[in-house]
């Protein structure tokens, strides 16, 4: 099984081949970028130097640019693991997804598993299959935690649900062999952008209201005050000639902090929860400095 696997691997590395490739993101993300990808394309400089993304989550726009040079990161480990483990252990990885039952005892099982004290001796590999498992299986493949940084989704009773798919998981690898990951917060790119590269910026959004929106990925929430530290990253990258696209809400705050740039109001296909269809039509931001 291992060596098919590798002899898989070894094909995708082979550049040529790999240009053909699709990667798909392979976790469900709350804020993820599908659904705006179009015009996110449609607004990425000509050229630039290296691709930096430092809210991944489950880097929709990564993924499908596949940049040559890439640094990612995120200020959550679970996420942060789950990439490294892909990078470096996607055999092994595949081989334990192929291990999990899709029931109701088996899915609470795991889901708690990071309340007992044994969880901080599980293997980076279960711990990344375990997320993998959870993102699939869970209601509405939402990722959620509570107070305690514990994932708190209930059960989706999906019949089929796509646990593995083991040939994007492959291509995935690749990529990310290429790849730099961090775990780190957003700051943490000021020191490694240099003139010439490009940074794409995802934050949590500024809620449109105090009730409808979700900015709480991990632990803490990501408020006024990190908008403002963004926006002022924002201002020394520029001045330092690096290239930036940040994505946020219609909203009077958002518009308000950059002003200075180009903004521009583009409409994305999202899940609105008062809607009946659970879908609608809803404007968002997309700020550049080029
Ligand atoms: C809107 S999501 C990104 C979605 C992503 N673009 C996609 O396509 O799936 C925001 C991400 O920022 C991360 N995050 C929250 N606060 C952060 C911080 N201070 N530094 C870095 N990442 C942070 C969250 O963990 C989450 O994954």
């Amino acid at each position: 099984m291992i060596s098919l696997i590798r002899e898989q691997l070894a094909l995708y590395n082979i550049e040529k081949n790999f240009e053909k490739v699709v990667c798909s993101p392979f976790l469900k993300w709350p804020g993820g970028k599908r659904q705006l990808l179009r015009e996110l394309l449609k607004r990425l400089p000509k050229t630039y130097n290296r691709f930096f993304e430092p809210f991944f989550g489950g880097g929709a726009l990564f993924f499908k640019i596949k940049p040559e040079y890439g640094y990612i990161s995120d200020i959550n480990p679970d996420l942060i693991n789950l990439y490294e483990v892909v990078q470096d252990s996607v055999e092994e990885l595949i081989i334990s997804l192929k291990q999990h039952k899709n029931t109701e005892k088996h899915f609470y099982e795991l889901r708690s598993a990071d309340r007992s004290k044994e969880y901080k001796y599980w293997s980076k590999v279960e711990k990344a299959s375990r997320l993998i498992y959870l993102n699939k299986t869970c209601f509405n493949g939402l990722y959620r935690m509570n107070s305690d940084g514990h994932f708190n989704v209930p059960f989706g009773f999906y019949k089929k649900p796509n646990i593995i798919d083991e040939d994007n998981l492959i291509a995935c690898s690749a990529l990310l062999k290429k790849t730099e990951i961090a775990l780190a917060s957003f700051e943490a790119v000021e020191k490694k952008a240099q003139k010439g590269d490009f940074i794409y910026f995802d934050p949590p959004y500024v809620p449109l209201n105090k009730t409808s929106s979700f900015t709480k990925y991990y632990k803490d929430d990501f408020d006024l005050d990190a908008q403002f530290a963004l926006r002022e990253l924002c201002n020394r990258l520029t001045k330092k000639g690096v290239n930036f696209m940040l994505s946020n809400s219609y909203t009077d705050t958002v518009k308000e902090l950059y002003k200075s740039y180009n903004v521009k109001i583009v409409e994305a296909n999202r899940a609105i929860n008062c809607k009946a269809n659970g879908r609608g039509k809803i404007n968002e931001l997309i700020i550049t400095n080029y």
